[in-house]
């Protein structure tokens, strides 16, 4: 477990960022924690930084599912927050895209039992102050050593 003091949104975007370099396809980040805690602030700039073509990167708030060409390949960033039935899961494409891209993944609760083993959980979580955040990597198969000196 690897624990994160940001103190500012800029910290969690530099973060995002360096845990950015080291993804490949068929990597999945678990975006854990209520509402404004910085999910999509983490995501957008993990995928800023990988981007072919400069482009916005909205919440998919109401799309569900956002789809961006990066120079790692194909990464999805879904925010389930609004997902009925977890086999929505299954029309929407994400089963196949955990084995095949990178994907991102807001309220990864409502997939119910679908998580994907081997995932990377990050939670995040409000600090003391209003900018200040907890970000907690719960690193399952193999990220321990892929994380090594994420935190400076
Ligand atoms: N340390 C921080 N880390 C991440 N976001 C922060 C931080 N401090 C302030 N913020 C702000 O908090 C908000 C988080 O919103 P958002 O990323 O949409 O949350 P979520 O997707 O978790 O609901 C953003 O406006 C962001 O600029
Ligand atoms: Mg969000």
């Amino acid at each position: 477990m690897i624990l994160f003091a940001s103190q500012s949104s800029d910290d969690t975007a530099a973060l995002a960022r360096r845990i950015g370099a080291r993804l490949r396809s068929g990597d999945v980040l678990l975006l854990d924690g209520p509402i404004g805690a910085g999910k999509t602030h983490f995501a957008r700039a993990l995928i800023q930084s990988l981007l072919i073509r400069p482009e916005d990167v909205p919440s998919p708030t109401f799309t569900l599912v956002q789809v961006y060409d990066s120079v790692a390949g194909p990464i999805w960033h879904a925010d389930l927050y609004r997902l009925t039935d977890p086999s929505e899961v299954e029309e929407l494409g994400l089963s196949d895209a955990f084995d095949s891209a990178i994907c991102l993944i807001e309220w990864p609760d409502r997939l119910g039992i679908r998580l994907p083993p081997g995932a990377l959980r990050l939670v995040f979580a409000q600090g003391a102050g209003d900018d200040q955040r907890q970000i907690t990597c719960v690193a399952g198969d193999g990220w321990p050593d892929r994380l090594k000196d994420i935190v400076p």
